[in-house]
């Protein structure tokens, strides 16, 4: 099942969102067994720092015949300190990733921090303790860069994270090729319905991150006072159907026609969620998911590694 883009490409509705999953022999693992149940679509990032082992698999499964390249979707996003340096940042993931070309890329956040070297991520604190903030390049000049990505033919679609309905609109303001994704948080307590709406209105294609509310390890890893696995909604709602909690979160996503990308280390959650895919959630029951919105931004690893809140 896929969506068409505003450019004309397709991109699978779920990918396998493969951050935090360090191990070379663990990432390989993931992504050779997501591509055996199905998956095509994998949502990477530089700041991730698996790519190399992500280029592996592919380049394994791309040369034993497992899958072509045109069936992938491969995303990558350029990292806030390589705002200034798009296009070696991007070549720097391809040639980790061993592909010729990206499927999209993305402007990771909405913000340009000092530059540590094209490709390594690691955000620099200021002596302040928080996160040493780039005033000198705005997000029009790295959005000039990303397009050139698409006229050199190195990506052949270009979309933003993060942004909000202000960045959004601006960015469409000033956009000569008009982002393809937006890609920011959003699950049954995060629902941002009027950001996911003007999105579709506008033709970007929206991708939700943490689609899942960062599941099992909300509250540990993403500093989220909730476990929305555990909502009694969604278990419910999950009985009825005899599918689980994270299946219902899915669905529910994909039938408001956005992407969904959920992380998992386990080979029995690489096939439950996608099993999302073998069901259908009754209107009844997407309006009952809606009424348990809270507003709630889960995942608060960026305030918690970056000593601020950017979102404020
Ligand atoms: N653009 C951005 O700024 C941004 C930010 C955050 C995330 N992302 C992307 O979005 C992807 C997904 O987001 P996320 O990792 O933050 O959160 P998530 O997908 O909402 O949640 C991941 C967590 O849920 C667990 N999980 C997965 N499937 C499950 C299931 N069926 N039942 C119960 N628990 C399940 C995983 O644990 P196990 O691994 O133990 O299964 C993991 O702890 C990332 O990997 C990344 O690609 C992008």
């Amino acid at each position: 099942m896929a969506i068409t883009l505003n450019n004309g490409f397709k991109m699978p509705m779920m990918g396998v969102g493969v951050a935090t999953i360090m191990k070379n022999d663990e990432i390989k693992d993931i992504i050779t067994n997501a591509l055996k149940i199905g998956y095509r679509h994998f949502d990477c990032a530089a700041h991730y720092k698996n790519e190399a082992g992500i280029g592996e698999a592919l380049a394994e499964a791309l040369e034993s015949g497992l899958v072509t390249r045109e069936e992938l979707f491969i995303t990558s996003k350029v990292w806030t300190s390589d705002h200034g340096h798009v296009v070696e940042a991007c070549k720097d993931s391809l040639k980790k990733l061993q592909l010729q070309y990206l499927d999209l890329y993305l402007v990771h956040f909405p913000i340009a921090t000092k530059h540590t070297g094209v490709g390594n991520t690691s955000s620099e604190l200021a002596k302040d303790g928080m996160l040493d903030i780039d005033t000198t390049i705005s997000l029009e000049t790295t959005w000039r860069a990303m397009e050139e990505l698409v006229s050199i033919g190195l990506v052949r679609s270009i979309g933003i994270s993060n942004y909000d309905i202000y960045l959004t609109r601006d960015c469409l303001a000033y956009s000569k090729v008009k982002p393809a994704v937006n890609q920011f948080e959003t699950h049954p307590y995060f629902q941002r319905e009027s950001l996911v709406r003007f999105c579709q209105k506008h033709q970007i294609c929206v991708t939700a991150h943490t689609p899942l509310g960062g599941g099992v390890s909300s509250p540990q890893v993403y500093g989220s006072i909730y476990n929305i696995l555990q909502d009694e909604v969604l278990q419910e709602i999950g009985n009825k159907y005899g599918r689980s909690p994270a299946q219902i979160a899915l669905r529910w996503g994909i039938q408001r026609n956005v992407v969904v990308i959920p992380k998992t280390s386990k080979l029995n959650r690489l096939k439950e969620n996608f099993e999302a895919f073998d069901f259908e959630l009754k209107q009844e029951d997407m309006d009952l998911i809606k009424s348990i919105d809270k507003n709630y931004r889960t995942n608060l690893i960026s305030t918690l590694a970056w000593g601020m809140d950017i979102n404020a």
